[in-house]
């Protein structure tokens, strides 16, 4: 932290992001704050603990406006959002535009121009409030789809500044990209950042292929050169690379360990009847986690007596998200129809075949439901990179249980010892699922064992190291206390998936 001018307080060191990493709660008398859904919340939050800095974000409330306010060792500069900026730039352009348009189109994208507007309007409230906070000089980190314009904007405002965006979805081909008709305003937007990350290689090469084909730009490498507003020079150089995000392995290894969570575990395996195989889904309630797919696999094996009731149960625990937008609320009605056909046709007084919970739960609940866990089912398709299937490994301190997982998930890249599906191939999703099942307890442990030592020495500490070690040489250079950075080299090939066969 940092005092300058007259008695306004900067940092060094600001996280942007749509949310804060903790939502108005209302419900209760007082009001309280509670954990935000979602991944980014997960990463960021241990890397914002460790610094001194200050994270601006949406209190998660519609027409409420908050004091900045420090909280379990964090600063929170909130920023307001009216109930129409909710329903135009976070239900609408952030998550039915641009969510649907970067995971492939798995439901249409709607276009509507009020939602750029919005959009325009609260991505300048975000910048807007960042230059305000800033000292001098200060590293500000962006964070994600729905902020894609401040990286920009900021510059504009605040060229002293170090500007970093890491994008924690997918970046779609262009071909899909270019549907966008605000495509060239997004890109010129991220353009304004020093160093732009992805999940993937393949994220990245897919965004300096827009930038060439939308913007008819150049790139060498991982470096694509700005020009100023008015075209005369060059403004600086931008980096686009991958940086793998990962988990806090340490933490949750040792929440795992903790005899209250083995105890936990046990008396959850007792509580669902003691079933010989647990099988576990935990995601946002979100059409591109593949729960539908999933449930569907399981009910065919229970259907055509591959698996007994008696010997497998599936738990599914989905956090409610987005529950305003129809395409969400009609996942969560397919679903809960999906699960009560099978549980009508499969269970037993003393099985059921799914229990499925629409709940969301504390991070020793979580690392409890890990360990009982036999078998995690992560059939998304598609995912930026998907930190429940690393938090499942992390937590398996046995070196046993399996990791089915999606080759559409980010995650796919680094856990390649995973039992990998297609999970749109029902028959190969069944398969896989029964693989999983019966694997022999060696094989379990030796793909266990090599998944968790890779995400002991890749967790969420070296990625943002790594990001903002990369992001701080990018504007040494720039301001000329550097050498000059031509290219970043990429740390892994632009490559698609290896083949996760052990
Ligand atoms: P996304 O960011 O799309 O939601 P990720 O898998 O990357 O997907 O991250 C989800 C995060 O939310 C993980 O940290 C996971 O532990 C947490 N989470 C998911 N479901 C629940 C739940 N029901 N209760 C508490 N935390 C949850
Ligand atoms: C994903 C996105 C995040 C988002 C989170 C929860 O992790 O990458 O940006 O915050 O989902 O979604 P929500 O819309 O509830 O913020």
């Amino acid at each position: 932290m940092t005092t300058h001018g007259s008695d306004a307080t900067t940092f060094d060191f600001v996280v942007i992001a749509n949310r804060l990493p903790v939502d108005r709660d209302d419900s209760t008398s007082p009001s309280t704050w509670k954990a935000s859904p979602g991944g980014l919340v997960t990463a960021v939050a241990p890397v914002m603990r460790s610094t001194r800095g200050a994270w601006v974000g949406w209190a998660g409330a519609a027409d409420q406006e908050f004091e900045p306010f420090d909280l379990e060792d964090m600063h929170l500069v909130p920023v307001p959002l009216s109930g129409q900026e909710l329903e135009r730039y976070y239900e609408g352009f952030s998550n039915a535009t641009l969510w649907p348009l970067y995971h492939d189109l798995i439901v249409h994208p709607a276009y509507h121009r009020t939602w750029w507007d919005s959009y325009v309007e609260v991505n300048e409230r975000f910048a807007r409030r960042a230059a305000e906070i800033a000292a001098p000089g200060a590293v500000v980190w962006v964070h994600d789809y729905q902020l894609q314009l401040v990286p920009a904007l900021l510059r504009e405002a605040r060229p002293d500044l170090a500007i970093g965006f890491f994008n924690h979805i997918p970046f779609p081909g262009w071909e899909i990209f270019a549907q966008l008709p605000w495509r060239a305003q997004i890109l010129e937007g991220l353009l304004g950042a020093d160093l732009i990350g992805f999940q993937r290689p393949a994220d990245a090469a897919n965004f300096r292929r827009a930038v060439r084909i939308t913007l008819k730009r150049s790139t060498k490498d991982t470096a694509i050169s700005v020009p100023t507003a008015d075209g005369e020079r060059e403004s600086h150089v931008a980096h686009a690379r991958a940086f793998p995000i990962s988990i806090d392995t340490a933490q949750l290894d040792s929440l795992a360990r903790s005899q209250e969570t083995i105890d936990r575990a046990r008396e959850i395996r007792r509580e669902l009847g003691d079933p010989e195989v647990l099988m576990l889904g935990v995601d946002r309630m979100d059409y591109t986690k593949g729960i539908r797919h999933r449930i569907k696999a399981f009910g065919e094996l229970l259907n055509d007596g591959s698996i007994s009731p008696g010997e497998a149960t599936l738990v599914q625990i989905a956090t409610p998200s987005r529950e305003r937008i129809e395409h969400y609320r009609q996942l969560r009605d397919d679903v809960e129809q999906a699960v009560g056909r099978i549980n009508g046709e499969h269970s037993t007084l003393h099985h059921q075949a799914v229990h499925y919970f629409h709940h969301s739960y504390p991070r020793d609940e979580m690392a409890a439901y890990y360990l009982a866990a036999d078998v995690m089912l992560v059939t998304a398709l598609r995912d930026g990179m998907n930190l429940v299937a690393k938090e499942y490994v992390a937590c398996r301190t046995e070196d046993d249980g399996v990791l089915v997982l999606s080759e559409f998930a980010g995650a796919a890249e680094q856990l390649t010892q995973a039992v990998t599906v297609n999970p749109y191939d029902i028959t190969g999703l069944k398969a896989s699922i029964l693989q999983a099942v019966r694997m022999p307890q060696q094989e379990r442990r030796r793909r266990m064992r090599a998944m968790r030592r890779r995400l002991h020495t890749e967790d969420v500490g070296r990625w943002s190291a790594d990001f903002l070690g990369t992001l701080r040489g990018i504007a040494a250079a720039r301001r000329g206390a550097a050498p000059a950075v031509t290219a970043v080299p990429t740390r892994t090939p632009d490559t698609p998936p290896r083949d996760s066969a052990p």
